[in-house]
Parts: structure tokens; sequence; C-alpha cells
């Protein structure tokens, strides 16, 4: 978030054909959108299952991530993105094995997150970013 998508349009293509790649693999992408007729998709919310190594607490060690939760500006606080988000934790649950789901949260999304139950993880988590 808060980054020029325009400054090299180049990742489009990128990222098509990750979605294209990954929505072949059900055991470990969803993707639930609201499609409303004569608009399209207007809202979206991804999950994805990282392989981690096993732990006492998580024996799979699949760890869930959620990205690109977005609604279109002109289709908001109609309940759109808490449907997409409801339907994937639904899917993290009944359809992984994972025990934690994790995400980066901007500030409008915070409510939404915390009210499906998100919150600061026990843990500290750092990241860093990797000279290129
Ligand atoms: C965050 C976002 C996805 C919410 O989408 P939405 O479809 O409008 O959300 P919903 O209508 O399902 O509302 C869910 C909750 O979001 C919050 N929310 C929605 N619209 C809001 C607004 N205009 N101002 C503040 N909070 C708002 C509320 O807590 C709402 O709770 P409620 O269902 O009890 O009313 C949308 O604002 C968006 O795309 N923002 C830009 C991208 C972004 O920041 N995504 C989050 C990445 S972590």
């Amino acid at each position: 978030m808060g980054e020029d998508i325009d400054a090299d349009p180049t990742w489009r293509g990128d990222a098509a054909a990750w979605f294209a790649r990954r929505m072949k693999e059900a055991s470990t992408f969803a993707a639930f959108v609201a499609e409303l007729p004569g608009s399209g998709v207007v809202s979206c919310a991804v999950g994805t299952i990282d392989d981690h190594a096993p732990s006492p607490r998580n024996r799979s060690g699949q760890r869930g991530e959620i990205a690109n939760v977005v609604t279109s500006p002109d289709f908001r606080s109609r309940g759109l993105a808490r449907a997409c988000m409801s339907a994937l934790l639904t899917w993290f649950t009944d359809e992984t094995a994972a025990t934690t789901v994790r995400l980066a949260a901007t500030s409008v999304g915070e409510a939404l997150y915390r009210s499906l139950g998100f919150a600061e993880p026990r843990d500290l988590i750092l990241q860093v970013r990797v000279a290129r």
C-alpha cells in the first residue's frame, strides 16, 4: 500500500501470471470476490498458505497470510470487504490446517480486522528491506 502503482506498470503482468499459477493451487490459495452485475469484481480478499517447519503448537507448519483486501471506492461501506474476509476465514478454518493467519493492516482496514478477531501477535514481528 502507498506505492506508485504506475511507476513501472510491467508489474501487472507479473501479478497476472502469479494469480494464474496460484489459482490452480487450491490447497494453498483462495480468493473471495464480490462481483456486481454491470460492475464486475468490486471487492476481494486473497489468502495464501506458507509452509513452515512444524512446531509443537503447529504440527502442519502451515501459516496463513491475507493480502489484497480492497473494495473499489464507489462500493465501500456496504459490507463487501467484511463478506470477502469472512468467507476467507471460513476457508482457512475448514480447508487448511493453519493455526494462525497474518496480515498487514492499513489504518482503514484495522477496524474491520479487529472486529474479525485479529490482534497484535504475542511475539514482535520485524522485517528488514533487502538491498537490491
Ligand atoms: C478497507 C476496505 C477494504 C474496506 O472495504 P469495505 O467494503 O468498504 O468494508 P465493509 O463495508 O465490509 O466494512 C467493514 C468495516 O470496515 C470499516 N469501514 C468501512 N468503511 C469505512 C470508512 N469509510 N471509514 C472507516 N471505517 C470503515 C468499518 O469498521 C466496517 O465495519 P462495519 O461492517 O461494522 O460497518 C476499503 O476501505 C479499501 O479498499 N481501502 C483501501 C485499501 C485498503 O486499505 N485495504 C486494506 C488493506 S490491509
